[in-house]
């Protein structure tokens, strides 16, 4: 086989409880700024659909779970919901939430597929929100707590654990470019929420080590590589910037317990710097991770800026770069980013020459498609595109598999299309069609192919 995997490779696909679930305000699950902001602002989410409008997997969990045996996932991701657990935030558990969780989690493991949890994903629960959410450290601690609680009730069970999907999105999302709540806009407020964020995160696996259940536990970052458009110092520059401010303000932590001081001086230099506490440099020494989960789906092409930057102006991080369109780069039409596969094989070898080669697995990748409906043939779609997108990324990692990269697994985004916040279904992702009003599932070329390749091992 031309492109053969390690043994014991993970195989398999993400989503998340937000997305999948359904059942949002009902078995006592409480709101989170979704459900809020949904009943607030309809109408910033794509054809008003919201949150409750999923692939109902609180009911048809039994028969999603035999669809993954199906396409032979070995692995699979998703979260559990903060708000469906612990309804306050903090306090008192819902025994009902608790008895859907372990019956998730014991067939999966009947079906020998390894559940992959991950216990933040976008979705704040409101009480929380409404003091404050990570701007609080109060809200620091009930994360922690509830965390424990999930490695208390289910950790016998699951083995890799992780702290947060993407933290860097709710802070970009919510405090910097209005695409989440709270919709706000200010780069101090939004340095805040991302450095309690990693306190939260430490504070997680610092409590999972101190229960010692003989599993690992790990963070998700979407990498986006900057790649410069010229050598010139200006544009290596403001790339180094950006590289900064979104993949090692997460990365650094995550993986050496601290921020790059780069980045300290420069938010310093601009009094953007969060307040830190005694013991804080401590507590995320232990946050270093056992497993690195990456997702990966473009890349950002950076220039230096060709204006001056009004010194009046907000302090954001487009102060400092420009982002570029490449000219002939290669795109995804139906969701206007660029495919850049090598991409995946630069990470890899970055994450081995510079951060000691961790553990890690490509946590998402993926392909949305807008209308994909169009390309049905005969009720199935074939989406050859998908499987293109699919094996030119494989490649890539192949590659930096056989040059040493710690790589274990690669993980789909996502198993059955789903909800995806203000995009709602404008672009469809999922190795399985989801028909929103019967719910009928239907298996797309791509979930047949990666069956096969899953079964292989690998493809040629
Ligand atoms: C990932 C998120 O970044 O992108 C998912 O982890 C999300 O939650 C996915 O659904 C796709 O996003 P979009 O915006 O293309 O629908």
């Amino acid at each position: 086989m031309k492109y053969a995997f390690p043994k014991e490779f993970w195989w398999g696909s993400a989503s998340s409880a937000p997305q999948t679930e359904g059942e949002t305000l009902s078995h006592g699950k409480s709101a989170t700024v979704w459900d809020h902001w949904y009943s607030q602002q309809p109408t910033r989410f794509h054809n008003d659909v919201g949150p409750q409008d999923t692939s109902t997997f609180y009911k048809n969990w039994r028969e999603d779970i035999a669809l993954l045996k199906q396409l032979n996932h070995n692995t699979f991701r998703t979260s559990i919901s903060w708000a469906r657990l612990i309804p306050n935030g903090r306090g008192e558990v819902n025994q009902e939430a608790v008895t859907f969780y372990n019956q998730v989690i014991d067939e999966m493991l009947a079906q020998g597929v390894q559940p992959f949890i991950n216990l933040f994903h976008f979705d704040m629960p409101m009480a929380m929100q409404e003091i404050g959410g990570w701007e609080n450290r109060d809200v620091v601690q009930a994360y922690a707590k509830y965390a424990d609680t999930c490695f208390e009730l289910f950790g016998d069970r699951v083995k890799h654990w992780f702290t947060f999907n993407e933290p860097v999105v709710p802070v970009e999302g919510g405090y910097l470019y209005d695409f989440h709540y709270p919709n706000v806009v200010d780069f101090r407020r939004a340095a805040t929420v991302a450095y309690h964020t990693m306190l939260a995160h430490s504070l997680a696996v610092k409590a999972y080590r101190a229960r010692n259940p003989g599993g690992e536990i790990g963070i998700i970052l979407n990498l986006t590589p900057s790649y410069p458009r010229s050598q010139n110092p200006a544009d290596l520059k403001a790339a180094n910037i950006a590289d900064l401010m979104f993949n090692r303000s997460f990365l650094d932590p995550a993986l050496r317990g601290e921020y790059p001081q780069e980045l300290v001086d420069l938010l310093k230099k601009h009094d953007q710097l969060p307040a830190c506490q005694p013991g804080d440099k401590a507590l995320l020494q232990q946050g270093v991770v056992d497993l690195l989960g990456i997702n990966y789906y473009q890349p950002r092409r950076i220039q230096c800026r060709d204006s001056m930057v009004n010194p009046e102006s907000p302090f954001m991080p487009e102060w400092f770069f420009d982002n570029y369109v490449m000219p002939g780069r290669k795109m995804n039409p139906h969701r206007g980013w660029e495919i850049y596969e090598q991409g995946i094989y630069d990470i890899l070898t970055n994450l081995r020459e510079n951060y000691g080669n961790p553990r890690c697995f490509i946590s998402e990748n993926g392909m949305g498609v807008e209308h994909e409906l169009r390309f049905e043939k005969d009720g199935r779609i074939d989406d050859d595109y998908r499987i293109e997108f699919v094996s030119g990324h494989l490649k890539w990692l192949h590659r930096a598999l056989q040059e040493g990269s710690g790589c274990l697994g690669y993980h789909m985004w996502t198993f059955i299309d789903c909800w995806s916040w203000m995009n709602a279904y404008k672009n469809r992702y999922g190795f399985i069609q989801l028909d929103l009003e019967t719910q009928k599932r239907t298996v797309k070329k791509s979930g047949e192919w990666f069956a096969a390749v899953s079964e292989n091992n690998g493809f040629d």
